[in-house]
């Protein structure tokens, strides 16, 4: 849930340490801090409750080639200066993401041996225990620290007077960096897009040590062990604005691109796919938030196109219902980070059961394609603003891809080759679509309700979201028919209802919706490619309409059209829709 860097080099490693947490802030920004040495083995520490900007001036003073920093989303404890990362003890400084279980009960013993504790935060907890264990090797400390820590952790420790970075992972991500005579850590790969030549992604109870000379690796048992170097492909280009005011507007035009990519990367891991997936009887789709939006339409192209029963459920419900799963079921893991610890967990208690599972994610280097029997890539591109688009259509045209894998169609069906027309049509929908005055009228609204049937709830859903998550205006997404069932109880004046009809045959069904909740009052918007609809209500519904497509389709045109609205309410109520409050990007705390 927060972002960690670290740096050992010969550049400025408080200028490396900012950036990097500039970088990685999408993942917190709630305060961030930053440790650095200088060439005595001093360590200045500053951190700062609030964005990383807030932080970024403090470093300016402060110069040395060992650094660490942290960009927080809070879990234990409120955002504040004292609560922030890093934390210190005696010699020792941490950063840490991920929490830890039994900081309660860490906490107490420490106390009861006379420590005193500043902030409320789990991490405070390691950087007292491996001050207490530091007997002069701080690796040896951190190594003796983890073994009494339940719960994740991506910790980074450095000790004054010790030129080195140990670290710890476990079931929070840590990927290594190799540069020329310079070394960074970190939690994710934006962060060193185009800082280094080479990266390595350590396993779950893995140490390192990260000196000037280079980097060691360390399994649980202290074994030094080596882990794959691959080349650091992301770029620095991609987390450029290019001239967009936001990341999310940036993205959502991103989405032609998105798709077109996820299709070709597709072709490759089709075999591979196809071969899993062989006796296959059960399919079973898990995900969070958008990605659970995303399977909820995968579910339905599983249905319709191979005609077996589909599951789509949420993973933090499905992990914790002790969920009946056996051999010859798949579990489709839809996750753009592949790090959400509760999709990742899911996804790994669905396997221990004898379950097959296919990641479908954006992060090929993530937790869940490590764990995954296959992966089907999303190659969505790097997405830094908090609320998914382009990922999550990407991830709707490789669960389509998916169905159709499963259904033992060829990639060069009528299917398969409608798909590939949908790019241009993406980019036809952004061209074409003005949400600025719907965008006004949601700005206003005390509620906004998002109403479709079949695939287009799925899509209302995650329009729903979409738009609470940016703008704030609340909001839910329902089926059309239960409109009536108690939800239209909400409906006056001040509310605004959102109807997407991308199915011919259940317009009229949903025109019918539309009515009754023009007649109580409200007022409603339909997002359509069907001719005609609700043209009896023309001069009292605010209508957009988009290309023509296959209804199984629609969504990567829909979905497009409901980010835009999204993008704007919050544009008109000046929210930073890059940075919803409360929120980070990837959530890998339950
Ligand atoms: O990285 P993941 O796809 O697993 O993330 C799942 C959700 O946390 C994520 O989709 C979240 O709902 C987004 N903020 C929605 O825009």
């Amino acid at each position: 849930m927060c972002g960690i860097i670290g740096y050992v080099g010969n550049k400025n490693a408080a200028e490396e340490v900012r950036e990097g947490l500039f970088r990685l802030e999408y993942r917190g920004y709630d305060s961030a801090g930053a440790a650095i040495m200088d060439e005595n083995g001093i360590i200045s520490v500053v951190k700062k409750q609030g964005k990383v900007a807030n932080l970024a001036p403090y470093l300016d003073d402060i110069s040395g080639r060992i650094g660490i920093g942290h960009t927080r989303w809070a879990t234990h404890g409120k955002p504040s200066d004292v609560n922030a990362h890093p934390h210190s003890s005696g010699k020792i400084t941490v950063v840490h993401n991920g929490i830890i279980e039994n900081y309660a009960e860490l906490k107490s013993k420490l106390e009861a041996c006379g420590e005193r504790f500043f902030s409320q935060t789990d991490s405070e907890v390691a950087a007292k225990l491996i001050n207490r264990n530091f007997k002069g090797d701080l690796l040896c400390a951190l190594a003796e620290t983890v073994k009494v820590l339940k719960g994740s952790y991506a910790l980074m420790a450095i000790c004054e007077g010790v030129s080195a970075i140990a670290v710890a992972k476990y079931r929070s991500s840590v990927i290594l960096g190799y540069g020329d005579d310079e070394y960074f850590c970190a939690s994710d790969e934006p962060a060193l897009a185009g800082k280094c030549s080479s990266i390595s992604v350590l396993e779950d109870g893995d140490l390192a040590y990260i000196t000037p000379d280079g980097i060691e690796i360390y399994d649980d048992g202290m074994q030094q062990v080596i882990r794959d170097k691959r080349a650091n492909t992301a770029a620095a280009q991609s987390l450029d604005l290019c001239g967009y005011p936001r990341y999310m507007l940036k993205e959502l035009y991103e989405t032609p691109a998105a798709v077109e990519r996820t299709v070709k990367e597709f072709n490759a891991a089709a075999p591979k796919l196809r071969e899993a997936l062989r006796g296959i009887n059960r399919i079973i789709l898990l995900g969070c938030g958008t990605a659970y939006h995303a399977g909820l339409v995968g579910k339905r192209y599983f249905e319709a196109f191979a005609r077996i029963p589909a599951e789509c459920e949420n993973a933090g419900e499905f992990r914790y219902k002790n969920p009946v799963v056996c051999e010859g079921a798949a579990v489709f893991a839809v996750s753009q980070s592949g790090e959400t610890a509760d999709t990742v967990e899911a996804a790994r208690l669905a396997r221990t059961l004898g379950a097959k599972v296919i990641a479908v994610t954006n992060a090929p280097n993530s937790a869940l394609t490590r764990l995954a029997d296959v992966v089907a890539p999303v190659a969505a591109g790097t997405e830094i603003c908090v609320a998914a688009t382009k990922s999550y259509t990407a991830q709707i045209a490789c669960l389509y891809l998916c169905a159709l894998t499963f259904a033992g169609e060829p990639l060069t069906c009528e299917r398969a080759v409608a798909l590939t027309k949908m790019p241009a049509l993406c980019e036809k929908t952004l061209a074409s679509v003005n949400t600025y005055s719907i965008a006004n009228m949601c700005a206003g609204a005390s509620g906004v309700y998002f109403l479709g049937r079949d695939v287009d709830y799925a899509v209302a859903l995650e329009g729903s979201l979409k738009l609470k998550e940016v703008s704030y205006v609340p909001g839910e997404g329902y089926p059309a028919g239960e409109l009536k069932h108690g939800t239209l109880a909400l409906i006056d004046g001040k509310t605004v209802c959102v109807a997407l009809v991308f199915d011919k045959n259940l317009a009229k069904k949903c025109e019918n919706a539309v009515e009754q909740v023009l007649s109580r009052g409200g007022r409603a918007v339909v997002i359509t490619n069907v001719v005609g609809v609700c043209a009896s209500l023309k001069d009292r519904v605010r209508i957009i309409s988009l290309p023509d497509c296959d209804k199984f389709l629609s969504p990567l045109i829909s979905a497009v059209a409901v980010q835009k609205l999204a993008y704007e309410t919050a544009a008109v109520l000046g929210r930073d829709p890059d940075k919803p409050r409360n929120l980070a990007k990837s959530v890998t705390v339950e």
